[in-house]
Order: structure tokens, then sequence, then C-alpha cells
């Protein structure tokens, strides 16, 4: 095809995995001995998007992220490469770091002074001949972890036998390159503590079934309608999900154009007044204005994307963790991590990345409001229900919180799924190869029974 024909054409559909019957129950999401094998059989076997390269750009910057129980340290090399190590002392168990990011020579742990270089070995312990076993420095490390980088963030896998993270990424690898994802910046950073198991955040961002019902107001842009959505799933485990944007909503006042698709349309220089009436143009329409103005207004990887591209909602599930809403300019990074104890709790990442081109000064709209181009965005810790966190997270936290409460209940019977919810079921298929040992190393293609909890 020539490159000129295929930008615009729809991107082509991954290939789809078999989907099963699978039934998804209460207990996956309240068990704690679920927790556990999840843990043990899923969570410490999979690459997990936890850094970010510019966040730690100098030799000695390091940053600390939490996995469950796991305090993993990531930290930049004399040689510009990044290493990953578990964030704990090798003398007697003490956490190393306790913030979440720095800078050091050495890490140097607070109880008896032990020291570690960079790359991760002993080089100073106090009183080092009086150990019967011989001197532990030049002998005892830190215990590394397999960390790799893609689109500027930091993966790892605490499996040692880790496959490398481009086959484990399958089609989002070529996918995400089609966007500067590595130099985006970061305009919003929430981390919430949410009352819900972290699948319960998952499964709500692995379908589009609730726009109409809880986020009336997102569908003013996004084509909400299954039939118009392009649900992929892949072999690998993950999800992509398109949706059409810059319409009209259909279920608000009837075919009526709203904010913020007028203020759109003016941005990119197309009088709302006149696609009164024919408002199904106004995507295509966009898109050329785009395609147009784009590159002079310092976009010029828009000239890269295909023309749905520039409209439209590209999702993506990687699993077990990560989505993220894909537009032409901005990166909704929606991240849940299982709490270190508790199954019935998760902490959910409500972050933001965008472009940011030269000459470009218009404040940027992230999910939780306008954010100046050039300001420093603090990393805010909140509990759920403490304050907004942008009117559609604030809808979706609303309902998974609910949801976790009728997890609980003897009257509920596991979920009964929409065609356009299978995703759902495709991943907790996943989950259970992983706890099966199906997955990371097993016989693919061999569908799990479903995972009962012992007791
Ligand atoms: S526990 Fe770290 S130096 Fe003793
Ligand atoms: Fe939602």
């Amino acid at each position: 095809m020539a490159e000129a024909d295929w930008k615009h054409e729809p991107a082509p559909a991954w290939q789809m995995p078999h989907i099963g019957e699978h039934p998804i129950e209460g207990y996956r999401y309240t068990s704690r001995e679920f927790y556990e094998r999840e843990f043990e059989h899923m969570w410490t076997k999979v690459w997990l998007l936890l850094g970010r390269e510019n966040e730690i750009p100098n030799p000695g910057d390091w940053q600390r992220e939490e996995v469950g129980p796991e305090s993993i340290i990531m930290v930049r090399q004399k040689d510009g490469g990044i290493k990953a190590f578990y964030n704990v002392c090798q003398h007697r168990g003490n956490r190393l770091v306790f913030a979440e990011k720095g800078t050091v020579k050495r890490f140097v742990c607070q109880y008896h002074s032990w020291a570690f270089t960079l790359d991760g070995e002993l080089n100073f312990a106090q009183d080092s001949e009086d150990f019967p076993q011989g001197n532990p420095c030049g002998k005892v490390r830190l215990v590394e972890i397999p960390c790799d980088t893609f689109a500027g963030f930091i993966w790892v896998n605490m499996d040692p036998q880790a496959a490398p993270l481009k086959e484990y990424l399958g089609p989002i690898w070529d996918d995400w390159n089609m966007y500067p994802i590595s130099s985006m910046k970061r305009y919003l950073a929430q981390t919430v503590h949410v009352p819900c198991n972290w699948k319960v955040i998952q499964d709500n961002f692995n379908e589009s079934y609730h726009l109409r019902s809880v986020h009336p107001q997102a569908s003013v842009t996004i084509e909400e309608g299954y039939k118009e959505t392009q649900f992929d799933m892949c072999e690998e485990g993950h999800g992509r999900m398109i949706m059409h944007a810059g319409y009209p909503a259909k279920s608000l006042e009837g075919n009526k154009m709203r904010e913020p698709l007028m203020a759109l349309m003016q941005e990119w220089e197309l009088d709302p007044e006149a696609f009164q009436g024919r408002e199904r143009d106004i995507r295509p329409a966009l898109q050329k204005q785009k395609r147009k103005l784009g590159p002079q207004r310092g976009y010029e990887y828009f000239n890269d994307l295909r023309d749905e591209q520039l409209t439209d909602f590209y999702h993506y599930n990687i699993f077990p963790n990560f989505s993220v809403s894909v537009t032409a300019d901005g990166f909704h990074f929606l991240r849940s991590r299982p709490h270190p104890t508790d199954p019935e709790q998760c902490i959910f990442d409500n972050w933001y990345y965008a472009t940011a081109p030269e000459g470009v000064t218009s404040p940027v709209g992230t999910p939780a409001g306008l954010v100046g181009r050039d300001e420093e965005v603090p990393h805010e810790i909140i509990n759920h229900g403490d304050k907004s966190i942008g009117l559609g997270m604030d809808q979706d936290l609303s309902i998974t919180t609910g949801q976790q409460l009728g997890f609980r209940s003897r009257g509920f019977r596991g979920v009964y799924l929409s065609g356009q919810e299978a995703r759902i079921r495709r991943y907790h298929e996943v989950i259970d190869e992983y706890l099966q040992g199906i997955r990371p190393h097993g016989q693919l293609h061999t569908r799990p029974a479903p995972v009962k909890p012992i007791s």
C-alpha cells in the first residue's frame, strides 16, 4: 500500500485469540488466598511499566516504586543505562530508601551503614574483618531485577528468566512507536488509594459499555456505540479499543453540538455553525485540518499518524495493570497496583502526559483540568473521596468501589457479559493462565480451567 493510502485506512485488526467461557466470580476480587496466588504466579512473572526515564536523567538518580508487598529501586548507571533492584539491604533486610526519588553516590543503609554502589555491589561494611564467612564487600550484592526501557518508560520483570520486553508487548510495540511518547511531559500525577481490588479498575478500562451511563459528558466527542468501536485483543494478553471521536453526543440533547467539541473545532479553524445539520462531517473535517495545520504548529509527527489517530481514542490495556487512552497529543496513564496486604484495596495512578511542541503555549487539557505548559506538576497522593481527580475519573471510581461491595456478597453469581465486554473475560483467562503455570513459560494455547479458591 502506498504511504499516502495507509494513512487514510483504519488500523489493521490484531489477530484475535480464542476466548472461552471463563466464569468470573466474586472471590477473585476479595480472597486473600487468590491475591497471594496472583502475586506469586502472575505479578512476579510479567513486565510492568514502573518508572520514567526522564525522572532519573543523571548517574546516581533513582526512583522507587511499589508493586504489592515489593519495593523496587530503578537507578541510572554511570554508563547511562538503568538497573533495577529490590529495595532491600542484604545485611538484615532493612529497606534501603523510603523517599520517592533521589540522587546518591552509593545506597547507604540506615541501620548499620552498609553501602552499595550504583550497580548493586556492597563496597563498605562496618567492621568488615568481623565476619566469620569472610569480608562481605565485593561479594554481597543487591538483588537485581530484569529491566528495560520503551517509550520513555522503565519496565521491570521480577522473573529472572523473563522473555524480552518487545516480545511481551506484541503489537503494542509498533503501535506506540508511531507517537513521540518518550518525549511527552507529565502534566498530572495523582495517586489514589482506592477501596477495591486492582482488577475492578482494569475491568472497567477494558470496556466502553459504561460510557453512556457513567460518562454522558464524555460522549460529547466520542462515538460511544460499540458497533463503531474497534475491539482488538492479542495472544500476549493485551487489548486495544479504537473509539471514534469528533462527534456530537447522541445521548445528550439529541445530536446537538456542545463544548468541548465546538472549542476543538475552533482551535483547528473550523466554524461549528457551518456544520449544523451535517455533524457526521466534523470528524473527517477535523482530521483534514489537523493534517494540514498540525505540522506548521509544531506537531510534525502528525505526518506519521493515520487520519483516525488525529481524532480518535486509541485505548490500550497492557496486561496486567496498565491502561492508557492515547490521542493525537496526549497519553492518559491509568495504572492500578495491588495493595501491599489487602486484596480489597489498590493503588490507582491517574497521570497525564502530553506532547510539548515548541511554540505551543496554550494550556494542556488534562483529565483534571487545564495545566500551564511550563508548570511543575506535583505528585499528589490522595485517599479516594478526599478530593476530585476530574469528573470522568470520579465517575469511574464511584462505580468501582460500589462493585467491590457487590463482589463480597453471597448474592453475586458471577458476571454476565455482553459481547463488547469479551475483553474482560479474556483478561481473567490470561490471569488464570499465569496462576496455572501455562504462562509465562508453559504451553500456550491450552485454555485453563477456572481457578477456584482452596478454602
Ligand atoms: S540491615 Fe542494612 S546495614 Fe544492617
Ligand atoms: Fe470510565
